[in-house]
């Protein structure tokens, strides 16, 4: 299988192409990324030799639609993932511009490459398979009960949210339209390495170690539901091998927690790795409320569990210890994605080689 995968420097791309290249020996797999603040060509450094042969990177935009029709031209993709987007919702709020223009506007350009390189005559080249990675931001926000399924209306509260909804009906009118063989995933909140350090827990972490304060917004009742990172890769590789066309998958946790109930049991485990008696619960500092912020997100599964046999492996308690450990191994690489050395360092030593 050969697979067109963007967004693949980025936090979640990233373990996807870990997680694809070691679970597929014959998978071979074409990464875009356009390398914005949040993505690090670093982050793709740990591939081994094997790994490597069957990976080739490009630096540019799903927007260049000439870089894609040249993509589609000199490879036969099997599949396209779509990763790459816009992901924070504090930049959204203080400028949408860019949340527009890729997330939209750079999705749409994608699904017409990929419908352009697909279509034979009347029909379809067989086996192909879109996905395009959603967000159960876009169905708003819950109350205390009840979760979001696969036909909750859609929703969305914040610019983020919205850019990500109006990609989910550009890509299903894609295929209602056309046929276009896609399916959207709807994910929670995801944890784990490599997620950029304006995202709660990496900021949690780096703070406390930093012994600076711990924003929590507003009161810190909002609630999420957490999942491993390597549980949604699995559960995307699942719908893009078996997912049905024209379908909505939801992938969440099962895991909801409030806010400041994450804080205190990262800063208990983190306090008790480092056996730092600096970090505790005295660094929270409630700040202002994020404007507009959904109080409790939380997903129903059931779907992509009865249908593709997929559910969540890691458990909290396990991930969030993982998830330390790998920060706290890896405290220069939180400076240099936050420095932008990485990209610096990329610059110099591959992009001049093309
Ligand atoms: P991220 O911000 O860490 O990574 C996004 C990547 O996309 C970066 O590498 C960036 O350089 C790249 N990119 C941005 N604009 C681009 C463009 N125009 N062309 C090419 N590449 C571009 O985001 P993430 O957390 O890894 O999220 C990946 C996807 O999953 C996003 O679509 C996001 O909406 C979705 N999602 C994320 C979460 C989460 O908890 N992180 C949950 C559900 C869904
Ligand atoms: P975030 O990681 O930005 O993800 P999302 O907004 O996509 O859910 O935030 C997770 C939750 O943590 C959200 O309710 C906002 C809150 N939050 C804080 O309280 N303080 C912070 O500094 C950040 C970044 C987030």
């Amino acid at each position: 299988m050969k697979l067109l995968v963007t967004g693949v420097a980025g936090f979640i791309g990233s373990n996807f192409v870990y997680h694809m290249l070691e679970g597929d020996p014959a998978l071979v797999l074409v990464g875009l990324d356009k390398l914005t603040y949040a993505g690090n060509y670093d982050n793709l450094s740990r591939l081994t030799p094997d790994q490597r042969d069957r990976f080739s990177f490009v630096r540019g935009d799903i927007n260049d639609r000439a870089l894609l029709a040249q993509l589609f031209g000199q490879h036969d993709f099997e599949g396209v993932v779509n990763f790459a987007a816009e992901s924070h919702v504090d930049r959204a709020i203080h400028d949408a511009q860019v949340f527009l223009t890729t997330n939209v506007l750079g999705t749409h350009a994608l699904l017409e490459a990929a419908a352009r390189a697909w279509r034979s005559g009347a029909g379809w080249l067989a086996g192909r398979r879109y996905v395009q990675v959603s967000t159960d931001e876009v169905y708003g926000s819950l109350g205390q009960q009840g979760f979001f399924s696969e036909r909750s209306p859609l929703a969305p509260r914040n610019p983020y949210a919205a850019s990500k909804a109006g990609a989910d009906h550009i890509v299903q009118a894609f295929h209602h339209t056309f046929g276009l063989p896609a399916c959207i995933t709807r994910c929670s909140n995801n944890y784990g390495p490599y997620q950029f350090p304006e995202k709660l827990i990496p900021l949690m972490i780096r703070n406390a170690l930093r012994h600076e304060p711990l924003p929590v917004y507003g009161d810190g009742r909002q609630i999420r539901d957490w999942l491993y990172v390597r549980d949604h890769c699995r559960a995307i590789e699942l719908v893009l091998r078996r997912g049905r066309p024209g379908e909505v998958y939801n992938i969440g946790g099962h895991n909801e927690l409030e806010n400041l109930e994450l804080v205190r049991r990262l800063l208990q485990v983190l306090g008790q790795r480092t056996g730092d008696p600096a970090i505790g619960e005295g660094l929270i500092r409630h700040v202002a409320d994020r404007p507009g912020h959904d109080r409790r997100y939380a997903i129903d599964a059931g779907k992509i569990q009865a249908e593709l046999g997929w559910e969540p492996l890691t458990r909290f308690e396990g991930g969030l210890t993982q998830t330390i450990d790998w920060y706290l191994s890896n405290r220069e690489w939180t400076e240099r994605v936050i420095s932008g050395e990485y990209l610096a360092f990329y610059e110099q030593n591959y992009a001049a080689r093309g």
